[in-house]
């Protein structure tokens, strides 16, 4: 199966009881978000079923999670519902990105800018420089080899982000056994 490029095709498999990217261990990465900030508000772009968004505001930080599938966005919604307070879910494409509540002080991506054409890829980064306070930091996972025509590599993502974003720290991983990197990049 390949995975969806499509809104609609995002919906298809989130209505599915398990989806094929189901990794839902909260990486030490994103740990480090609520280690680093004691309060303050983060976005997550491609949230999915937002646990990871769940996990950050259980952990004091307000948290928005935005996804274009709107069957993952109920799902999150209705999952924190009554529990986590400041996680708050909705829908937007993060190509053309308007989210309220912002500036923000941080941003992550775990397997969404992946997904994106080279069009996409770059509007994605206006966008989130726009919503993203100066010197916030936005973390990215991604695979190499990934799901859109567009390698996923540290060179890679620092030309797209160039005048944006300035690349801080790479490290490989292999999140889902797969090749495929963190990315530290600083809102300029
Ligand atoms: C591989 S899934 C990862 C979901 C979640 N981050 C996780 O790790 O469980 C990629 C997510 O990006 C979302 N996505 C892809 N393209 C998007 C776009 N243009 N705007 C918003 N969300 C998008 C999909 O709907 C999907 O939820």
């Amino acid at each position: 199966m390949t995975a969806p490029t499509t809104s609609a095709g995002f919906d298809a498999a989130y209505r599915a009881p398990l989806t094929l990217w189901g990794d839902i261990r909260v990486p030490r990465e994103v740990k480090a978000i609520a280690d680093r900030l004691a309060d303050g508000k983060v976005l997550e772009l491609g949230c999915g079923l937002g646990r990871f968004s769940q996990y950050l505001a259980e952990r004091g930080l307000d948290s928005t999670g935005v996804d274009f599938s709107p069957v993952a966005i109920d799902k999150a919604s209705a999952r924190v519902a009554g529990k986590a307070r400041r996680a708050n879910f909705m829908v937007a494409d993060v190509t053309n990105l308007h989210v309220p509540g912002g500036p923000f002080d941080a941003a992550f991506d775990i397997g969404c800018f992946h997904c994106l054409d080279a069009e996409g890829q770059a509007a994605y980064a206006a966008g989130a420089a726009s919503v993203l306070k100066p010197g916030a930091t936005l973390l990215i996972w991604g695979m190499e080899t990934a799901p859109s025509d567009q390698p996923f590599t540290p060179d890679a993502a620092e030309a797209i982000f160039e005048g944006h974003f300035r690349l801080v720290r790479s490290a490989p991983s292999r999140r889902r056994f797969a090749r495929s990197y963190w990315l530290w990049l600083e809102r300029l």
